[in-house]
């Protein structure tokens, strides 16, 4: 082959491989199958960039995202397992959707309109992230939607009445959409049919250089926050919202996580660590910016905008080198830290608390955005 003609097909080849690669696409496998023979597809989406993140419509599970780093190297910055067999006993949550209620409700019980409810409890004396079997462990009716922003899936539910001890139907819709401005964009909506109370969100546990690379204490956080909400021994709140002046649950301005996570403080001591939800400054029920994480080797950044009112921020405290990632690495304690978008735990018990109550008739919304970048 003649010199120019071989950079002619070296051209073609390049310039198959961007117009390849400037696609978003979105495409279904099978994942798995539960124990009670229920199929579950795994999603992957990809956008312009490359971006790609996979979806099960079990739990409604981030089972990988992957995101480039300063130098365009793509790594997986979320923990999860290697199969669906690894999910089927997903006790930290990884990647999951969570409701009804995300967090603690104090003794699983509530009272609304004069009669109390009884919920499952399955964190000690309390009820966590929505009972024996919450949303991260049901299969979801799953359909691809390819939007003008990018990929999507929709995932859709009905919770029974009564399940896990809850009142009323409640239809719940979950649309993930992977943008082409690389951001996991989250759009919760719901409905019921009797007066109830919801909660939702999404439980990634992130690692910015990659999961399995070491723990997250290096990682420098942001949280738009002047108070949080202290709680008991058992997790449950106290019912005050407490300044961050002054105490190491300060991060207004860029600080390390483990700067100050082993400190001789009583609510980092009872939390085992950062296990709190803050309260997002600015008005809840606007988009708005919550926190920014960033790892200093690879220069990524992740964005956390929503409308909840608050974000629970959690830094893998429980997890304790029994797990083995989806890449082979042991997940040793703070290998990953969550950043939940949500009302404040057991607000059904403080009604001084922003509302978790869904009236019948009335439409539940709420989104969240995880928006990932780079620094030079
Ligand atoms: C978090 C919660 C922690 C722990 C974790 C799952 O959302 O705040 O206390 O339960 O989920 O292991």
């Amino acid at each position: 082959m003649n010199p120019q003609r071989k950079l002619l097909v070296v051209l073609v080849l390049l310039l198959t491989a961007v117009v390849a690669h400037a696609q978003a696409t979105i495409t279904k496998t099978s994942f798995g199958k539960t124990s009670a023979d229920e199929n579950v597809d795994l999603y992957t989406l990809r956008n312009v960039n490359g971006v790609e993140a996979k979806i099960a419509n079990y739990g409604g599970i981030v089972v990988s995202l992957k995101v480039p780093d300063r130098n365009g190297k793509f790594d997986d910055v979320v923990l999860g397992f290697k199969d669906f067999e690894g999910y089927l006993k997903n006790d930290p949550y990884f990647g999951a959707l969570i409701g009804r209620y995300g967090n603690r409700i104090a003794k699983g019980r509530f009272t609304l309109n004069g009669v109390e409810y009884k919920l499952a409890v399955n964190n000690g004396e309390n009820h966590l992230h929505g009972g024996i079997k919450g949303f991260d462990k049901v299969v979801w009716t799953g359909s691809e939607n390819k939007t003008k922003a990018g990929p999507a899936v929709v995932l859709t539910y009905l919770s029974k009445d009564g399940e896990e001890g809850y009142p009323g139907n409640l239809q719940v819709r979950v649309v993930y959409t992977l943008t082409n401005n690389n951001e996991l964009k989250i759009d919760y909506s719901a409905t019921t049919d009797k007066d109830t109370v919801i909660n939702l969100t999404h439980h990634s546990y992130f690692n910015l250089a990659g999961e399995g690379n070491g723990d997250i204490l290096n990682h420098l956080l942001t949280i738009n926050a002047n108070r949080f909400v202290p709680t008991d021994a058992g997790s449950i709140p106290t019912g005050e919202l407490r300044s961050v002046a002054g105490t190491p649950f300060d991060f207004l301005k860029p600080t390390a996580i483990g700067a100050r996570i082993n400190q001789d403080d009583e609510q980092l001591k009872s939390g085992n660590g950062y296990d709190h939800t803050f309260v997002i400054n600015g008005r809840p029920g606007t988009l708005r910016l919550a926190a920014t994480a960033s790892e200093p080797a690879s220069g990524r950044v992740m964005q956390v905008w929503t409308t909840e009112p608050g974000v629970q921020f959690y830094t893998g405290n429980f997890l304790n080198g029994t797990l083995t990632g989806k890449s082979g690495k042991v997940y040793q304690r703070r290998f990953g830290f969550c950043l939940e978008t949500q009302h404040f735990p057991d607000s059904p018990n403080h009604p001084s608390f922003p509302t978790t109550t869904l009236k019948k008739g009335a439409t539940y919304k709420s989104t969240t955005i995880y928006k990932f970048s780079h620094k030079r």
